[in-house]
């Protein structure tokens, strides 16, 4: 099978560097095309790749098309696309926020994947949610999934609504961590720890209870209440929380991102 990946940022490159040793490729080199000639140059000493800096030299022959350019650079890449694509071709779109509506009107195509990714795809811990239009046949969903998931794990959704709402959970939900973790930092360096100390005590915690997490099959609130006793030093930081409203809080921020989603699929 041929794949080709169109935009080498940090996505496309994430999802193509997953994929290139796919068996589904069948020994094809997967394909990349770019339009930054430094890329393209740095690309082409990577022996797992053939790179492109012209369309019409990969896209009329490859099977299945991902495209990972910002969601502002998609009307100009689908003008220039529309005359060399086929109808039995599957385009699989990275970018958030542009609709299947809007992908099959502009490039004029049929078969529409539509996904969410999120960053740990770097190191092969990636969710990605996705959904099809009609003309996708069951087989090419599953194929298509296959090579999702040489990136970590994938979920597939009925409707784009909740690629719009995984956006405020997986999609940018990274950040959410990272926010939760640099506040942690920042209150281990007031301590007085070291910063080579602070990153370890934070980043030891999260991995831990990630772990514990994943190996039993206990929620988050029920270890809360193992870890928390009555009077102790835990539940005065969760009363702490549960005073300040936290946890509306960090629902109210997923629900910003989702809405943000919806408003920017809308923006065309
Ligand atoms: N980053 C994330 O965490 C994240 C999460 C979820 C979804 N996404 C989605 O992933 C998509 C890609 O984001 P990114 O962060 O990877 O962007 P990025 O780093 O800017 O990568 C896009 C690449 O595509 C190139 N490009 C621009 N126009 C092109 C064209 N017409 N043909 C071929 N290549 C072209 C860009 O070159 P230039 O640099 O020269 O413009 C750049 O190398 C976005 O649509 C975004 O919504 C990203």
């Amino acid at each position: 099978m041929k794949v080709l990946v169109i935009g080498a940022g940090n996505m496309g490159l994430t999802y193509a560097e997953g994929m290139a040793d796919s068996p589904m490729l069948n020994k094809h080199k997967l394909k990349i095309y770019d339009t930054d000639p430094k890329k393209i140059k740095s690309l082409r000493e990577d022996s797992r790749f053939d790179v492109y800096d012209n369309l019409d030299d990969c896209l009329p022959k490859a099977d299945i098309v991902f495209v990972a350019v910002k969601p502002y650079h998609s009307d100009g890449l689908f003008e220039e696309m529309k005359t060399m694509i086929n109808q039995s071709q599957i385009f699989v779109s990275l970018m958030a926020g542009v609709t299947i509506d809007t992908i099959q009107e502009k490039l004029e195509a049929s078969k529409v994947i539509r996904t969410m990714p999120n960053l740990p795809a770097q190191v092969g811990k990636g969710v990605t949610s996705y959904t099809e239009s009609k003309e996708v046949s069951r087989v090419e969903l599953i194929m298509v999934r296959n090579l999702l998931d040489t990136t970590g794990t994938s979920i597939h959704v009925d409707t784009e609504t909740f690629i719009d709402a995984s956006t405020g959970i997986s999609g940018s939900g990274p950040a959410y961590v990272f926010y939760f973790m640099q506040s942690m930092l920042e209150a281990a360096l007031k301590m007085g720890f070291s910063a080579y100390d602070s990153k370890v005590l934070v980043s030891s915690t999260f991995e831990g209870a990630i772990e514990l997490f994943n190996q039993n099959d206990i929620s988050p609130k029920s270890w809360i209440a193992k870890v928390a006793s009555k009077g102790g030093t835990t539940q005065a930081a969760i009363d702490s929380m549960e005073d300040n409203n936290v946890k509306q809080l960090i629902q109210d921020a997923a629900y910003a991102a989702f809405d943000r989603a919806v408003e920017l699929g809308k923006e065309d």
